[in-house]
């Protein structure tokens, strides 16, 4: 379905301002709310109210459709505990690690690179030329110097964090030298508590699947290309966690993996980059709020040999949506190393063994939720019931993602409408999720709606006494069209499915 065109926001206070009404409609109407909130909220955690939950259901719904509703792909869900040394193989416990600093006077912690998008232009033109007269006098573009003192952050943050004032008390030179972080939780398994016993929390699903190619692959005799696919909770200790649901220390990933004889990975990189990026569209993102970026060739991950993110473009920024990844051999090959177990893959047709490449497709749940809740949300002028225009706001969610997918009205509380209503109801609740208010003028409650996303609103009024016909209105158009009774239930499993 080709949504309407939205109301753009054009500057960033605008941008986030939005973003602070999105954040608002989102705990008013039971999408998100904060974890643990009644006690001050645990950082980086969310919960999904009873509209959140349907629209994050619906996502991974979709996906686990387009996925795994062909020949050539399983599904598996694998445990979110596993053996530690699957994290040695995987590289984290070596590489999962983000730089950061701590300021020695209000103990603000941050991950370098975001310290450094904290300091204004103007402070960095400064500490660069104060640090380095003689190469930076002259140099005019602010576009320039922010590269430059990005690069010396990454290179020698030594030299640059005496000189800076801490964002958050305003000191200077309180700063930590910069230390390794490892982003994974670490728990124990059993009652002792010693370092025999830590495992982590995953922070991908992606190893789950490593581990069980063999196992899913003889079980179901796939034979190359083929793909494992899989949908479910992760953890990184991020350090600073940020944008709503955008970076969380809890989250959901939907990854598939696709096993390819090592000649043909260029080939199956780009079907799955088009895949990919057909089914943001084909749930209602436009196409200018998407693109892509590709990895550069120094700052790939030490598995990839080729990266692209399809990135979103928040009211914040642009932003990773999901990954596509060419991770060659290297997963299947240190986990074979580490565990002394074969991995190998028979090839029956040229009588060959050998270690398939792996094209990975790793997109975030929650960060594709709050993709598709920004994409929908719009505010835009609409009539009322007595002609006049007002501004309403409404989530112009595809109708496979909405959460509630029809509401009933009947238009006043008497003449029999109230129990034809109920009727119709109870009629259509079986098959999807509706929603029945009697409550206030049929204007407010189309508002109501508009502002959770539903897609059909159905009256009951008193044309349907005479003829057992109701209005269905449509959410974006707002156009009514008048139905029998007893039509409506195909007539909207064939506008959702
Ligand atoms: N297995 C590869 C992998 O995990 P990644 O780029 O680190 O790659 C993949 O993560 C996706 O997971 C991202 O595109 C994003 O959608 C989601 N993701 C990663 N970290 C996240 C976080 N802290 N909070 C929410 N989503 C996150």
């Amino acid at each position: 379905m080709k949504k309407e065109s939205k109301t753009k926001p054009n500057n960033l206070s605008i941008k986030s301002n939005m973003m602070d009404k999105i954040v608002s409609l989102a705990k008013r109407r039971g999408f998100v709310y904060q974890s643990s909130e009644i006690y001050g909220g645990l950082n980086g955690c969310w919960d999904y109210g009873p509209l959140g939950v349907e629209l994050l259901r619906n996502i991974k719904e979709e996906w686990w459709k387009a996925m795994t509703y062909r020949e050539d792909i399983e599904g598996i869900e694998a445990s979110i505990l596993m053996h530690p040394r699957v994290w040695e193989a995987s590289g984290h416990v070596e590489n999962f690690t983000d730089p950061m600093v701590d300021c020695k006077q209000c103990k603000a912690r941050y991950r370098l690179d975001a310290l450094f998008e904290e300091i204004s232009i103007k402070k960095q033109k400064d500490v660069l030329r104060e640090l380095f007269p003689d190469k930076y006098q002259g140099q005019k573009k602010d576009e320039f110097f922010a590269q430059e003192f990005s690069k010396i952050i990454e290179s020698n943050p030594s030299s640059v964090l005496p000189v800076i004032n801490c964002p958050n008390c305003g000191n200077k030179g309180t700063f930590t030298d910069a230390r390794k972080f490892n982003l994974m939780f670490k728990t124990f398994i059993g009652p002792v508590e010693d370092t025999s016993a830590v495992v982590y929390l995953r922070p991908e699903t992606a190893q789950g699947i490593y581990v069980n190619f063999l196992n899913v692959q003889s079980a179901s005799r796939q034979k190359l290309p083929f793909g494992i696919a899989q949908i479910g909770k992760a953890f990184r200790n991020e350090i600073n966690t940020k944008n709503f649901l955008f970076r969380t220390r809890e989250f959901e990933q939907m990854e598939m993996q696709y096993f390819v004889k090592p000649t043909e990975d260029v080939k199956w990189f780009e079907y799955w980059r088009e895949e990919r990026w057909k089914w943001f569209i084909n749930l209602g993102m436009l196409d200018n709020k998407l693109r892509w970026h590709q990895h550069e060739q120094d700052k790939l991950a030490h598995y990839a040999k080729d990266a692209y993110d399809i990135e979103y473009e928040f009211p914040f920024g642009w932003g990773e949506i999901e990954g596509i990844h060419n991770r060659t051999d290297y997963d299947l090959s240190r986990h074979e190393q580490f565990s002394g177990k074969s991995l190998q893959y028979y090839d029956d047709q040229t009588k060959e063994k050998y270690i398939p490449y792996i094209i990975e497709t790793s997109a975030g749940a929650s960060r594709s939720f709050m993709a598709f809740l920004v994409d929908a949300y719009a505010e835009e002028e609409a009539p009322t019931a007595e002609g006049t225009m007002e501004m309403r706001t409404v989530l112009k969610f595809h109708p496979k993602l909405a959460p509630i997918k029809a509401a009933i009205f009947p238009l006043v509380n008497r003449d029999g409408m109230p129990e034809i209503a109920k009727k119709i109801e109870q009629e259509l609740r079986p098959f999807f999720p509706v929603f029945y208010d009697d409550n206030g003028a049929v204007g407010r409650r189309y508002r109501r709606q508009d502002e959770i996303g539903t897609p059909y609103c159905i009256t009951v009024d008193s044309q349907t006494l005479q003829d057992q016909t109701v209005t269905v209105r449509d959410r974006d158009s707002m156009l009514q069209e008048r139905l029998a009774i007893d039509k409506l239930k195909s007539y909207l499993l064939n506008k959702i499915s």
